[in-house]
C-alpha cells in the first residue's frame, strides 16, 4: 500500500507547514508585520506541491476506485472538486502576494489576511476530510491487487531526484519558518 503511505506522509508534511503559517497569519492579524517573502515561499510551496504533484496522484487513485459504491463516488467527486477550488485559491493568493512583493498591486492588508486565513483553513479541512473520511472508505473497499495496480501505474515521488529535491526544499522552508518564529 505504498501510495497511501506516501500520501499520508505528504499530509503530515503539509500540515506542519500549514500550522506554522496559521500562527503567522494570526500574528499578522494582531499587527505584526510579516516576512512577505517567506509567506510567499510557503504559500507557493504548499500550493505548488499540492496542485502539481499531490492532488493529481490522488485524482488518479480515485479514478481507479470509481464505480465501487455510490457513497464512495460522491466522496471522491467532492474531493476532486476541492482540488480544483484549492488550486484557484492558491493561484489567487500567490498573485496577491506577488503584487505586494513587486509593488504591482495595492491589496488591502485585511483582504490579504483573510485570503491567507482562508487558504490555510481550506487546505487543512481538505487534509482532514481525506484522512478522517475518504481514505478510510477507500481502504475499506480496496484489495491488495488494487494497491499493486495503483502502485505500478502511478509515478512514485520516491524517484530519488524528485524525492530528494522535495525534501531538501521542505526542510529549508521549515527551518526558515522556525527561525522566523523565534526571531519575531
Ligand atoms: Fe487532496
Ligand atoms: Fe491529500
Amino acid at each position: 500500500m505504498t501510495i497511501m503511505k506516501e500520501l499520508h506522509q505528504e499530509h503530515l508534511n503539509l500540515k506542519r507547514l500549514l500550522v506554522m503559517l496559521e500562527r503567522k497569519v494570526e500574528r499578522f492579524r494582531a499587527g505584526t508585520h510579516p516576512n512577505f517573502q517567506l509567506m510567499s515561499d510557503v504559500v507557493s510551496y504548499v500550493g505548488g506541491y499540492a496542485d502539481t504533484h499531490h492532488h493529481p496522484r490522488e485524482d488518479r487513485m480515485f479514478a481507479h476506485f470509481k464505480g465501487r459504491s455510490s457513497e464512495l463516488d460522491t466522496l471522491m467527486k467532492r474531493c476532486e472538486e476541492e482540488h480544483v477550488q484549492l488550486k484557484q485559491l492558491s493561484t489567487h493568493l500567490n498573485d496577491s502576494i506577488d503584487g505586494i512583493l513587486h509593488d504591482a498591486a495595492v491589496v488591502p492588508l485585511d483582504d490579504l489576511i483573510d485570503s491567507l486565513a482562508q487558504f490555510v483553513q481550506h487546505e487543512k479541512a481538505h487534509l482532514d476530510f481525506e484522512e478522517g473520511t475518504l481514505f478510510p472508505k477507500i481502504e475499506a473497499v480496496a484489495s491488495s491487487e488494487d494497491w499493486q495496480v495503483i502502485d505500478q501505474a502511478l509515478p512514485s515521488p520516491s524517484d530519488p531526484l524528485f524525492g530528494l529535491k522535495q525534501s531538501d526544499e521542505y526542510r529549508t522552508l521549515y527551518q526558515a519558518l522556525a527561525d522566523d518564529e523565534r526571531a519575531s
